[in-house]
């Protein structure tokens, strides 16, 4: 397995554990951390919308309780629930959360429903973007 295989695994196992009753749409993140260890979150939806948590942010909650706060890497997987992921691009704010702790030069490796893998880097998905060394 390659690192890139492990963190699809990690993030295909989060996305198993998604609460998500009312988009029925799960998704599954996993961060390789500036630790080597493997940080992984699920999307967690609240009966009031907004509530909601995406799987991206769960993933940084659990580095950040592992005292980590830098990434390389992150791998997210995700799709209509009980069903074949398809290509999920992180939504806007979780580009911004993964370009706090990643910069700009972190890899976000998303895999399509044919399993072919897309790597972009944080700001590919997020250019011009304001970050941490503005203030
Ligand atoms: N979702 C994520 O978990 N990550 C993303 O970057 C895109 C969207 C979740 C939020 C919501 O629970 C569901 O997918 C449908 O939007």
């Amino acid at each position: 397995m390659t690192a890139i295989d492990d963190l699809f695994a990690a993030a295909a196992a989060a996305r198993v554990k998604a609460y998500a009753p009312y988009s029925h749409f799960s998704v599954g993140a996993a961060i390789l951390g500036s630790d080597g260890a493997i940080h992984a979150g699920c999307n967690i939806e609240n009966a009031a919308y907004p509530e909601g948590t995406c799987a991206e942010a769960g993933a940084i909650a659990h580095m950040i309780m592992a005292g980590i706060t830098g990434l390389a890497e992150v791998a997210v997987v995700g799709g209509p629930e009980g069903a074949a992921e398809i290509l999920c691009p992180p939504c806007g704010g979780c580009r911004q959360k993964l370009r706090e702790f990643g910069g700009l030069s972190a890899k976000v490796h998303l895999r399509d429903a044919d399993g072919t893998v897309r790597t972009l880097t944080v700001e590919d998905l997020l250019p011009v973007s304001f970050g941490p060394e503005y203030l």
